[in-house]
């Protein structure tokens, strides 16, 4: 069975590895990697195929940046011309990026089945372009791999047919779980940013609703600018969020924050080293709320809501909202706790989750799909 696995942005290739590497070492599929060029600097993109240890994407469709509508038109066209050219028999996307509803949309126009990695979450927020490309996405698939209980619930509601339904776990996790030995013996992050385990905190943003005004981005620095008083705080910065500092022209506010260190983004072996060291991480990431609570560190997310409520009700995260008070809270309520956030490791994220979704596919491919 030839399976095309489509990854576009940073967080689609941490989750592709284990895919990857399940479907080599088993045999069951032939995965032919392709990447779209949603992502394309080194340090969004390249570093991962490196860190990572997947092999080069065999085709590159060279997207690059554009508004959403002209991305993720562009990605289906040139998708379209890679189906047809190199006939797959399943595409599987992964995520909720312009990547996958893209991809997913042209591989059921063309005729193929779409497996969706990561289906089911949902913020029931429609301001967030990645809750459609969700919705969107998993109306398409016919396999729909959920990485926890609440997202079987919610495809459960929305009508999906039980025998497309699979609950396999969280293949976030198993890059976590197989590549955090490496971060901590290969990685000198701490030391090189003269920092000490437990003594900083760690920030990410790039949720457009967080850094596409100035208002937004200004009450968020203004929020670090006093939890810079307690302890120091470090923030690779997304190139979104570059863009929006510097356009916003909020380069000085940033630069004024002494205790505030903004760095570029890392490579994933650097950034789950800090991350795991971290006294506590702040961010809007989706993939970095799941990571905190393997690693039994505090997270403070700043948005209204999160798709991954199992890192609130199981794991160490608190949705703290957006208000600069909201955030300041939710750091001084951290730092008055245990530094280890108290969480336990939701249901199957076990490191297997990819073997899963390989074996779920086998017996499928049995049964000629
Ligand atoms: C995208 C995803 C988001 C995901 C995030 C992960 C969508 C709708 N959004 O958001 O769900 O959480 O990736 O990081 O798919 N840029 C660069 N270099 C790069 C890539 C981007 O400079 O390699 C800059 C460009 O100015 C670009 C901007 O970042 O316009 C935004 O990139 P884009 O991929 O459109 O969205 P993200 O905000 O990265
Ligand atoms: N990450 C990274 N370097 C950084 C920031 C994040 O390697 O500077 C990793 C992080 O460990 C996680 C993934 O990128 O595995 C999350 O991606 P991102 O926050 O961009 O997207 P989201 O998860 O919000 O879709």
């Amino acid at each position: 069975m030839k399976v095309a696995v489509v990854a576009g942005a940073r967080p689609n290739f941490v989750k592709i590895a284990p895919l990857v590497n399940a479907m080599e070492k088993t045999g069951v599929c032939e995965p032919i990697v392709v990447h779209t060029g949603q992502h394309y600097d080194d340090l969004m993109s390249h570093v991962f195929f490196r860190d990572l240890e997947i092999r080069e994407p065999d085709h590159n469709l060279g997207v690059g940046s554009a508004s959403h509508v002209i991305q993720t038109s562009r990605i289906m066209e040139r998708f379209d011309k890679f189906l047809h050219d190199a006939p797959v028999d399943l595409v599987v996307v992964v995520g909720d990026v312009n990547s996958t509803v893209a991809c997913a949309l042209t591989a059921v126009k063309c005729g193929l089945p779409v497996a969706h990695v990561e289906a089911g979450l949902r913020s029931f927020d429609r301001e967030m372009p990645e809750e459609i490309n969700r919705v969107v996405t998993d109306v398409l698939s016919e396999f729909l791999f959920a990485p926890s209980p609440d997202a079987v619930e919610n495809l459960k509601r929305e009508g999906k047919p039980d025998e497309n339904i699979h609950f396999v776990g969280n293949v976030m996790v198993d890059t976590l779980l197989r590549f955090l030995d490496k971060a901590h013996s290969t990685s000198r992050i701490v030391d090189a940013l003269e920092l000490e385990t437990g003594g900083y905190a760690l920030l990410t943003l790039h949720r457009p609703r967080n850094v596409d005004t100035g208002p937004a981005f200004g009450g968020i620095l203004e929020a670090i600018g006093e939890i810079q008083k307690d302890i120091r705080v470090v923030y690779p910065v997304h190139p979104r969020s570059m863009r929006m500092i510097q356009s916003l022209g909020l380069g000085g506010q940033a630069n004024n924050i002494d205790g505030l260190k903004m760095i570029q983004p890392l490579g994933y072996l650097d950034f789950v080293e800090l991350e795991s060291r971290a006294r506590f991480v702040m961010t809007d990431s989706g993939g970095v709320q799941e990571e905190t609570t393997v690693l039994g560190v505090p997270c403070i997310t700043l948005r209204p809501n999160t798709e991954r409520p199992v890192t609130v009700t199981k794991g160490t995260n608190r949705v703290a909202g957006t208000s600069r008070d909201a955030i300041v809270q939710a750091a001084r309520d951290v730092l008055a706790d245990e530094p280890r956030g108290a969480g336990e490791i939701p249901e199957l994220w076990d490191g297997h989750a990819a073997e899963r979704i390989v074996s779920v596919l086998d017996e499928a491919g049995a049964r000629n799909m």
